[in-house]
């Protein structure tokens, strides 16, 4: 007898699956050869596996028109029934003219890999010129998908012919929204607290994670689980590549700054936008469908420094204030937390303490970076041995070249 689940409910009451069984695949991929081809991009990849795992529950394909104003407009979709799930990301599939022209009046169109593999089909054609390329040079989403993308949308029902791998030997770590419920159901976890992250962890992170679990315990919850879970799809040029993040978090385990029975370490396979307070939306959304109901939330979230100023895109506080105002997230527990920084008098990565501002150090990534290069020690107490040492062989690694 199954068990009813006392996880938090997914977005528009199940969590979507757009992989066709095995027996259907054979005959839709026969149907998908007659119809107009689009070829996607890496990042439209990334979308369609996000889109069919149900990440992004209850959308079922690429925007329509009607969804893609919601989600601009709103950052929400609101269903039929009246009730409003959030949609801060308009996830959308753009084409150039001359696919449009060859798609014609065909209502439904076949998606190819960059390969050109057969992957998935779109059904019902809806395409609109939108104006949207409107922006700075600089922005790493903008100049790896919006800038080169074509001048039309096409939205419609998505189906997937078989489950999309990247055969990079991280497979094994990304496991579907539905795959993490079974896991959290399986470790019967009463409370699931969720952490995203692009960048290695340092200790000022699991101060994080560590006091949400205490919180969580004082709270009353038995067994709170941590989704230990960092992005792995697109991410600019300077971010930590994943394979060596997945390295890094192993060793954080390891080391035992983070509790392996009481984590889950997978990956989130969404594209980064560096969109900040409008990303952090996305994130959350995506991680209730999971399973997730607290998620936690930082300093300066989906942030990045400004291209062309010498300030952040965002204001730091903003990504977690608008997550607790956000339209369609009443029902994730938002766990807001301060900066963390270095305590010099402590020695050790603490919450940031403005009355003795002159104690604390601010290791930036760039900082940490150039530490690293340069062969030199953080300072102790920031990160795990092992999990500095997987940093110092990456950046190593990228002298040579
Ligand atoms: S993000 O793009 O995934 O948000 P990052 O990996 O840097 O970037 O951050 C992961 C999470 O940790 C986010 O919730 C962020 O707000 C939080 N965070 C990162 N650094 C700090 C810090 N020094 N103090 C407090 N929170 C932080």
């Amino acid at each position: 007898p199954s068990v009813k689940s006392s996880l938090i409910e997914p977005d528009g009451g199940a969590v979507v699956d757009l992989v066709l069984p095995e027996s259907e695949r054979g005959t839709k991929a026969l149907e998908a050869e007659s119809m107009p081809k689009v070829r996607l991009t890496k990042i439209d990849v990334e979308w369609v596996h996000m889109i069919s795992e149900g990440w992004a529950s209850p959308l079922r394909g690429f925007m329509r028109e009607n969804e893609y104003l919601q989600s601009l407009h709103f950052n929400s979709l609101r269903m039929a029934d009246g009730t409003v799930v959030n949609m801060s990301l308009p996830i959308v599939l753009a084409i150039g003219d001359e696919t449009k022209g060859s798609i014609g009046s065909s209502k439904n169109v076949a998606l190819v890999t960059p390969d050109g593999d057969l992957i998935g089909i779109l059904r019902r054609k809806n395409s609109k010129n939108v104006g949207y390329k409107t922006t700075a040079p600089g922005l790493p989403y903008f100049e790896e998908c919006i800038t080169p993308a074509g001048n039309w949308l096409i939205g419609g029902d998505l189906e997937v012919l078989k489950p999309i791998k990247y055969n990079d030997g991280l497979d094994h770590y990304r496991l579907s929204p539905q795959q993490l419920r079974k896991e959290f159901d399986r470790r019967q976890a009463d409370a699931v607290f969720a952490f995203q992250l692009r960048n290695p962890v340092h200790n000022g992170h699991a101060l994080l994670m560590n006091d949400t679990r205490r919180r969580l315990l004082e709270m009353g919850y038995k067994n709170p689980i941590l989704l230990l879970h960092p992005l792995g799809g697109f991410t600019k040029a300077d971010d930590v590549p994943l394979d060596v993040r997945m390295e890094q978090h192993s060793k954080v385990l390891e080391d035992g700054v983070l509790d392996p029975k009481t984590t889950i370490v997978s990956i989130f396979p969404s594209p980064m936008h560096y969109a900040g307070p409008t990303e952090v939306q996305w994130h959350a959304k995506a991680r209730i469908n999971a399973g997730a109901n607290f998620y936690i939330v930082g300093r300066d979230p989906a942030g990045m420094g400004h291209p062309t100023e010498m300030r952040g895109l965002y204001d730091p506080d903003h990504g977690k204030k608008v997550l607790s105002m956000a339209p369609g997230l009443e029902k994730l527990n938002i766990l807001p937390f301060r900066v963390a920084a270095y305590d010099t008098m402590a020695r050790k990565m603490a919450f940031f303490d403005p009355s003795r501002s002159q104690d604390f150090l601010f290791i930036s990534g760039t900082k940490m970076r150039t530490h690293a290069r340069n062969g030199e020690n953080p300072p102790d107490g920031f990160m795990c041995p092992g999990g500095w040492k997987v940093l110092v062989q990456y950046y190593e690694s990228l002298q040579v070249e």
